[in-house]
């Protein structure tokens, strides 16, 4: 399908003072949330932003509307939507069963915010939105735009990330507009994503939690929260089974292959040995200051002490470093803790190819 697609600038709405709920009332009379509130509506697709990254929405009722999400993404049919809920009532009407106790303390403790549940669903969610799944993953968005026209819209809005499958997350309107121009109708410009990485999936079935992706909750705060220490599942090759479906795909990878280097290798190894694979390094901002690459173009990903800020900005440097002129993607490992699970958990994938 081709068509035009739109962008529909959120007037400044947004005050940085104001209470999200504030801002969120206030948005509803946003003409570009309107717009993106009737698409929705009439079982199209709008591309909007959430506090993680970019989402792709559609009426998650609708395997019409769901069915246009998979083709303008490419995305394989067996990889299950995020439902996304504009008020904490909305999950009843969604999942069957009780909310189990786990799951009400993470409620609690972290919604609005960038963590999905998966739970047991309801007929209200077709099998086109779970991949025939009997389990639904819902989370409840903290950006204001989000939650303006998810509430406008009356509807639990699906969403992937906003990008063609396999390539970098979408932090930007434009990276939505590069990835996906001719193949939506329109785009929601809220600025950028801040936080930058993908919600945590938790799967809260078992007595036991469990991660399947880190993302943008910590693993140490959701421990924090249950009061034991949460699992992660750890499935990074395509041929297991995974319990997160979408972990087996390529994922998050630019075209130019990417490598990942340790720290320590950029201080002491031989980096001509990279010299004729026309290389771009990406280094924290203290050891670009640190090692000597006159020789290489370098991207600063901010400060390793900063590891929010990294996250916040890796999408869009990853992107913008996929240029034709570079023949290998150098960046720099980062320390797995907090946020920077996240992190490596999404350049392992984009490195793995
Ligand atoms: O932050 C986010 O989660 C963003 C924004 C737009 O909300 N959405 C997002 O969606 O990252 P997507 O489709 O790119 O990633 C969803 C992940 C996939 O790995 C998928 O397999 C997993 O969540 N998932 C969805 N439903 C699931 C379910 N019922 N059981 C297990 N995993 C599920
Ligand atoms: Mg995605």
């Amino acid at each position: 399908m081709v068509c035009k697609t739109e962008i529909g600038r959120v007037d400044d709405r947004v005050e940085p003072g104001e209470s999200l709920e504030t801002n969120a009332e206030n948005l509803k009379d946003d003409r570009a949330v309107r717009n993106g509130a009737r698409l929705l509506q009439q079982e199209e697709v709008v591309a909007f932003p959430t506090e993680t990254v970019y989402g792709l929405g559609a009426d998650a009722r609708s395997p019409e509307a769901v069915s246009k999400i998979f083709q303008a993404k490419g995305r394989p049919q067996d990889n299950p939507l995020i439902v996304h809920i504009g008020y904490r009532e909305q999950l009843n009407e969604l999942i069957s069963g009780e909310i189990p106790e786990a799951g009400s303390r993470l409620i609690a403790a972290f919604w609005p915010g960038p963590l999905t549940l998966v739970l047991p669903k309801n007929d209200i969610i077709p099998d086109a939105t779970t991949a025939g799944l009997d389990s639904v993953g819902i989370r409840m968005p903290s950006h204001p735009v989000a939650l303006a026209l998810i509430r406008l819209s009356g509807l639990p809005v699906a969403a992937p990330s906003a990008n063609s499958s396999g390539y970098p997350s979408p932090t930007r309107a434009g990276h939505v507009y590069s990835d996906l121009k001719g193949k939506i109708p329109y785009i929601i410009d809220g600025g950028p994503c801040p936080v930058g990485l993908e919600s945590t999936v938790v799967d809260i079935r078992q007595k036991k939690a469990v991660i399947l992706r880190p993302g943008g909750i910590t693993s140490e705060d959701i421990s924090r929260v249950l009061g034991y220490d949460v699992v992660q599942y750890r499935s990074e090759t395509i041929d297991e089974t995974p319990a997160s479906p979408g972990m087996k795909y390529r994922h998050y990878s630019p075209a130019v292959p990417l490598k990942i280097v340790k720290t320590g290798d950029l201080r002491d190894k031989d980096l001509d040995e990279y010299k004729d694979l026309n290389p771009v390094f990406i280094l924290s901002d203290e050891t670009a200051a640190d090692v000597e690459l006159t020789d290489f173009p370098v991207i600063k990903m901010g400060k390793r002490k900063d590891l929010n800020q990294i996250a916040f900005r890796l999408f869009d440097i990853l992107r913008e470093a996929d240029r034709p002129e570079y023949g290998l993607i150098l960046i720099e490992e980062l320390p797995e803790y907090g946020i920077g699970r996240a992190i490596m958990n999404r350049l392992q994938k984009a490195a793995s190819r």
